[in-house]
């Protein structure tokens, strides 16, 4: 049975950048995972059935279409055997307030044995958000990415009373991606 780790952050914070780089780090010493995407396989559903024609309208999508999207992508990575990391989102800012990304019956399907929440400074986030010209995201200020953050470790305390999993904190911040390169390779060594 491998491990199984679940990779958060808001919007444009950098998890994908920093679990790109530690595998890395962990490759050259024979450590290896299978990154699954959770946005991905919602949108593979999502674009056959022709409600979205990018991934950015998944979180506007009706709540109840979002949540039966998200049974079906957990249900099929929880097939996946081996070491694995799921690219995903503690809770989704939809136009009707917050929604658990690991809801009762993702983490059922997924029993992850770690949850990782990457953070940064939000006013970082916002440049970040602002610079990245291959996503449409959402326009929202420092209060309201400052809010997002707050409210993911609120409901990562609760997947870790569900299922009995530990969570860590690993800050990006600007010019220390290093530093948060290395954090992510010790969660999964
Ligand atoms: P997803 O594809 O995961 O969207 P995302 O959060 O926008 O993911 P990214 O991987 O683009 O963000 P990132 O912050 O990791 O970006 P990057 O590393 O590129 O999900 C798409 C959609 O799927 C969601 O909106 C939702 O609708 C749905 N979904 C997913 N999971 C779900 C679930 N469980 N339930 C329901 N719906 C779900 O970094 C961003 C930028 O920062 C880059 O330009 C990078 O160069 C820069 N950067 C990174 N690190 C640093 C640093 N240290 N210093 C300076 N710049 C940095």
């Amino acid at each position: 049975m491998g491990r199984r780790v679940i990779i958060t952050g808001v919007p444009g914070v950098g998890k994908t950048t920093v679990v790109t780089g530690a595998l890395k780090i962990l490759e050259e010493e024979g450590v290896s995972y299978r990154t699954l995407n959770f946005g991905t396989y919602m949108f593979d559903v999502a674009q056959k059935e022709g409600i979205v024609r990018d991934r950015d309208e998944m979180r506007k999508l009706d709540k109840e279409i979002q949540k039966r999207l998200q049974k079906r992508a957990a249900q099929a990575m929880a097939q996946e055997e081996g070491n694995v990391i799921i690219d995903t989102h503690a809770s989704i800012k939809t136009p009707t307030g917050y929604l658990a990304g690991l809801p009762e019956w993702v983490l059922r399907e997924l029993m992850p044995d770690t949850i990782v929440l990457v953070e940064t400074n939000e006013d970082q986030i916002l440049l970040r958000r602002l610079t990245d010209e291959t996503r449409s995201r959402d326009l929202e200020g420092s209060y309201g990415i400052a809010e997002h953050q707050q409210f993911n470790r609120s409901i990562a305390a609760a997947y870790s009373m569900y299922t009995g999993c530990s969570i860590k904190y690993i800050t990006n911040a600007d010019f220390l991606l290093d530093k948060a390169v290395e954090n992510m390779a010790a969660v999964l060594r």
